[in-house]
């Protein structure tokens, strides 16, 4: 595999059920907490869509780790996805349902100018309700969203399948 992949795969953890019964918790704060590994995953992320966006999203939390490195790595503009009820002014909201629970996300407006090209950065992608959200919050907000990059797949949630036509880079599917 590619250095970062063989870096997700000797360092991801995994948890039965947590936070609840059924759930396979997948943790990749290993990962974050290697240096060589952490600059792997951020290299290869800017690199698998470099050239097709000005500005990354982040969603909160975890994304957020990848987003802010990401937009430096990239000379990008970074944009904070949170959890309802963070957000003053005018935010855009989407509801989601999560794997476990249900919960809002939120985007300011007026952030950047319509057209930007975004690319939707978190480190999972389960069900896909978190990044169908954001989908929908970037492309109400007027963004155009070029792209999504995660760390790991799940495929067996066929999260991929909610997605839209933008290119959906995982690093490893599992
Ligand atoms: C986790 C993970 C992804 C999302 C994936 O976040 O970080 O964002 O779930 O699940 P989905 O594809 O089924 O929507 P979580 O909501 O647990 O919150 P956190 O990032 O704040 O820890
Ligand atoms: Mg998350």
């Amino acid at each position: 595999p590619a250095p970062a992949a063989a870096h997700v795969e000797a360092l991801l953890a995994s948890y039965a059920d947590f936070p609840q019964p059924g759930i396979m918790f997948r943790d990749l704060n290993p990962v974050f907490a290697d240096a060589a590994a952490f600059r792997a995953i951020i290299d290869d992320l800017a690199d698998q869509h470099r050239g097709q966006f000005d500005a990354v999203a982040g969603i909160e939390a975890r994304g957020f780790l990848l987003a802010a490195a990401v937009g430096y790595a990239a000379n990008a503009a970074v944009l904070a996805v949170r959890k309802g009820g963070k957000l003053p002014g005018t935010v855009l909201t989407e509801e989601y349902n999560l794997e476990y629970g249900s919960a809002r996300l939120e985007l300011e407006v007026g952030q950047l100018p319509a057209g930007t090209r975004v690319l939707i950065l978190d480190d999972v992608l389960a069900t896909g309700g978190t990044i169908a959200a954001t989908t929908r919050l970037i492309e109400r907000a007027g963004y155009t969203l070029t792209g999504v990059g995660v760390v790991l797949e799940l495929i067996d949630l066929h999260g991929r399948e909610r997605l839209g036509t933008a290119p959906v880079h995982a690093i490893v599917s599992i």
